[in-house]
């Protein structure tokens, strides 16, 4: 039989009452959850303990595999699939318009609030107020237009050249560029500028500043409290050092991101003919219709946490992909070998295998590949033959929407030329920047950056190939994925002969 050791259990650490506290919550929860199962899905297919508990699917979370877990069940039960007592997955594109629509919106669900701002204002990203996302969104999309972009092509470019040159350095001093390193700098670099009109100059620098750091591991907490919300909860009641130590470095970028924004207002108000466009720009010329200055604030620091690993990402998995494949490679640098010396975005946006190995590259490895959750609004709905109760949680997923066998057959290969004749179930299939009225707003911002970025890489670096320098491996590039996804080595070695 066993014994309290109430002499150890004096000695218990904090951190380790804590996890004693977490394991309780969690086995009172999973009792609670078998004593009263979730909403009546009825004909909802799924595995038999999804009706009871989410336990399998939290687990599948923490071990960043949820996506490809919730795809495994989509293959076994079909389209719709219940995957916890009150969610489901829909991988239809029919049942995606009716989740993502722009007239009758879905409101994200309430775990959005995870990623709440430091100083506690909605923003774009997080808002579930489906009139306050719209009244932000209506402000902020003509300067994320793509007409706008144009004003944005100058920073894109120069601090393309500089990466480039950067790597080149690594490739000559290390024999190998960690362009996973390189990218991520490129992209905070841009939208720092884009956002704040100063970058934070990474790309000078070469190595990560206390921002990036902060925003580094703050992204990874929001991701970890939107998975276990629990987290939230328990710390209300026990502040967790670790979450001590985030709250810390929320408010620190936070308290940046005010100073920055400060003071490029001062400086557009000491001289409002300031030719640095930033995205806010126009807010702080407009008299009235505009954002709040903590709105301004909390927007701005939802720009640089969803703007820059997402493309940093998407380049390092489409330089990888590309220089694993002879074929390919030499298909696309003979393309980009082929523009003139000064070359424009319109002049990028005229390559067809550019481009298709762009959309490839979105497909296979989307930054955001996991369930984007939103609430069945009141009354109820259909979707595609089943009855959704209000209050019930949908959710679709890129992983599972672009591995369509028959929209994208073979789907795990990495296939630039499907996009060659792009079908209409193949636009209407894709997600990678989300759907309807939540779409993403960067998305121009985005592709400018792929498509400068892989121009000039692979016009640099016409024979790039994957090092296998340091132990670099297939392994460190697979797929982690929580609410973003990163490669598991957190590296990505490539070499030029
Ligand atoms: C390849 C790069 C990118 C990918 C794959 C990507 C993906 C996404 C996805 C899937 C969403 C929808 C999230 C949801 O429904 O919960 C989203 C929303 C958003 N993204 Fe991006 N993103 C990228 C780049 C950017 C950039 C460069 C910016 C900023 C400059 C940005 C800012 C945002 C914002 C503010 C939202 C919320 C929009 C709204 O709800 O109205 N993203 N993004």
């Amino acid at each position: 039989m066993a014994v309290i050791d109430f002499e150890r259990a004096r000695t218990l650490s904090l951190t380790q009452w804590a996890i004693v506290f977490v394991l309780g919550f969690l086995l009172f929860k999973l009792v609670a959850e078998l004593i009263d199962p979730g909403l009546n899905l009825a004909g909802v297919p799924g595995p038999w303990y999804a009706r009871w508990t989410n336990i399998i699917l939290k687990y599948q979370g923490i071990l960043g595999n949820k996506a490809p877990y919730v795809e495994s069940l989509h293959r076994k039960y079909g389209p719709v699939v219940r995957i916890s007592p009150t969610e489901v997955d829909v991988s239809s594109v029919t049942g995606a318009k009716r989740i993502h629509n722009y007239r009758q919106p879905f409101e994200k669900s309430d775990v959005y609030t995870h990623f709440l701002a430091a100083n506690g204002i909605a923003n774009l990203f997080n808002a579930i107020d489906v009139e306050y996302h719209a009244r932000h969104r209506r402000l902020l999309s003509a300067s994320m237009s793509e007409s706008s972009m144009k004003a944005m092509e100058g920073i894109v470019q120069t601090k393309a050249e500089l990466a480039m040159k950067r790597m080149a350095e690594e490739m000559e001093k290390r024999g190998a560029a960690d362009v996973l390193k390189w990218w991520l700098f490129f992209t905070t670099d841009v939208v720092g500028e884009c956002t704040f009109g100063d970058s934070f100059r990474m790309l000078e620098q070469g190595r990560k500043n206390q921002y990036i750091d902060d925003l580094e591991r703050t992204a990874f907490f929001g991701g970890i409290r939107q998975t276990f919300p629990i987290v939230d909860t328990i710390n209300k009641v026990v502040t967790l050092p670790l979450f001590k130590e985030v709250h810390i470095r929320a408010v620190r970028m936070q308290t940046y991101a005010e100073e920055s924004i400060r003071r490029y207002r001062n400086m557009m108000t000491a001289d409002p003919s300031n030719p640095k466009i930033t995205f806010f720009t126009r807010l702080f010329n407009a008299e009235d219709k505009t954002l709040t200055f903590p709105e301004i604030v909390s927007n701005a620091g939802a720009f640089i946490v969803a703007g820059s690993d997402t493309t940093a990402h998407t380049l390092t998995y489409l330089v990888w992909a590309v220089c694993r494949d002879d074929v390919i490679r030499k298909k696309l640098a003979n393309e980009v070998a082929g523009l003139k010396e000064k070359y424009h975005e319109e002049d990028l946006k005229a390559l067809p295998y550019l481009n298709c190995v762009i959309q490839e590259s979105l497909r296979l490895y989307p930054a955001a590949p996991s369930g984007l959750p939103r609430k069945v609004p009141a009354g109820g709905v259909e979707i595609d033959g089943y009855w959704m109760p209000a209050g019930l949680t949908v959710s679709t997923q890129a992983y599972s929407m672009h591995r369509n066998t028959e929209i994208f057959p073979n789907p795990e290969s990495f296939n630039p030329s499907r996009w060659e004749k792009t079908t209409k179930d193949m636009k209407d299939s894709s997600m990678p920047f989300g759907g309807g009225s939540r779409t993403c707003i960067g998305i121009h911002l985005a592709e400018m950056e792929l498509r400068r970025g892989a121009a000039h890489f692979f016009r640099t670096f016409p024979r790039a190939r994957v090092s296998t320098a340091e132990g670099f491996s297939d392994a460190d590039m697979r797929q982690v994925i929580y609410f973003l996804m990163y490669p598991r080595g957190k590296r990505c070695l490539i070499h030029c002969e």
